[in-house]
């Protein structure tokens, strides 16, 4: 008889299907990434990403609580300040932004895992994620001097109520000095979630229209990694681990599917995978544009992200992928 193999049998009946799936994107697999800005009522439309706003304090709230009842276990913070320094100063003050945030959240929605991104370039005048000197227009960022602010950032956000750190600047030595802070001011049983592997990329674009994060001169190639790079990764996810990162992140995540993949295999950490700004607006500018089926789209790209895996997908399609996965059951 041929064929002997007739690998459809499995495939004939939509239940058959259900019961032979490998990979089923769940809801507890999710992270909203959310932007707060200073103000009240405030809720302005990213240009370049549709159904992504800068929100204020009581409407990140409100999103919280919106985000909570669709079943989604953790959001990130990310912060527009209203003033930037050389020092990152808003970034590590205790009414900072993010601060002030990540506390009405934990207040409102007690039950809501909050992940605070700790990274300066959202608060230094010049951009960058570090500390350099002024006048230095190479953007040679300070590794060690950033690490202190990083510290400071990171005790901050927790004492504000932050669950997780999350710090995302590529500094060499960050999860250590982070670990250190964190331990020494107390906070010992809070999780790092490092972005271990974040690579210079230019899919970063839209988010840094929704932080007003862009540098003001050359670009982030000297902390962010190499596109090309894979064995890199490796090491950096290895250097994370052992300064004591308890989640290693793989960013950004489209282009870099083989990186999650290798990533899975040399680590027992789980491993989250950041489906970025500019992975999220194309999706959106081709199903505006009636080109592709969003929920499609949208349901395939994150389930081969876990099918990847990643065990953690940030992502800014998590309120309709939740809702997607309660309608599909
Ligand atoms: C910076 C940071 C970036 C993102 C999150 N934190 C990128 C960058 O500007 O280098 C990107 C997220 C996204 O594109 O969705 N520390
Ligand atoms: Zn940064």
């Amino acid at each position: 008889m041929f064929p002997l193999h007739r690998p459809r049998r499995l495939r004939s009946h939509p239940q058959l299907r259900r019961m032979v799936s490998e990979t089923v994107l769940s809801t507890s697999d999710l992270i909203y990434p959310l932007f707060a800005v200073p103000g009240k009522a405030i809720a302005n439309e990213v240009k370049s990403m549709p159904g992504v706003y800068q929100l204020s304090v009581d409407k990140i709230v409100e999103e919280a609580k919106e985000v909570y009842d669709l079943g989604i276990p953790a959001i990130i913070l990310f912060g527009i300040p209203e003033d930037k320094d050389l020092e990152a100063t808003s970034a590590w003050h205790d009414c900072g932004i993010v601060q002030k945030a990540a506390t009405a959240v934990k207040q409102a929605v007690p039950d809501l895992i909050v992940i605070a991104d700790t990274c300066l370039c959202e608060y230094t005048s010049h951009g960058h994620c570090g500390y350099l000197e002024l006048g230095d227009l190479t953007g040679r960022v300070l590794n060690d001097p950033t690490l202190e602010l990083l510290k400071k950032t990171a005790v901050s956000q927790a004492k504000a109520g932050a669950d997780i750190i999350a710090p995302s600047g590529m500094m060499d030595g960050f999860v250590q000095a982070i670990r250190m802070g964190l331990d020494e001011a107390g906070y010992q049983d809070i999780p790092i979630l490092s972005y271990a592997a974040k690579y210079a990329s230019s899919y970063y674009g839209p988010f840094r229209d929704a932080a007003e994060s862009t540098p003001q001169f050359g670009d982030r190639r000297t902390y962010q990694m190499d596109p090309g790079n894979a064995r890199e990764a490796i090491k950096e996810i290895q250097l994370d681990a052992a300064e004591g990162a308890d989640m290693l992140m793989v960013k950004p995540a489209l282009a870099y599917m083989d990186v999650i993949l290798r990533v899975k295999q040399a680590t027992n950490l789980p491993v989250a995978a950041y489906n970025v700004s500019g992975e999220y607006s194309m999706i959106k500018a081709a199903a505006l544009n009636g080109w592709i089926d969003e929920q499609q789209v949208v349901m395939e790209t994150l389930t081969g992200l876990k099918r990847a895996g990643a065990d953690l997908i940030l992502t800014y399609h998590a309120k309709d992928a939740a809702r997607w996965i309660a309608k599909l059951g």
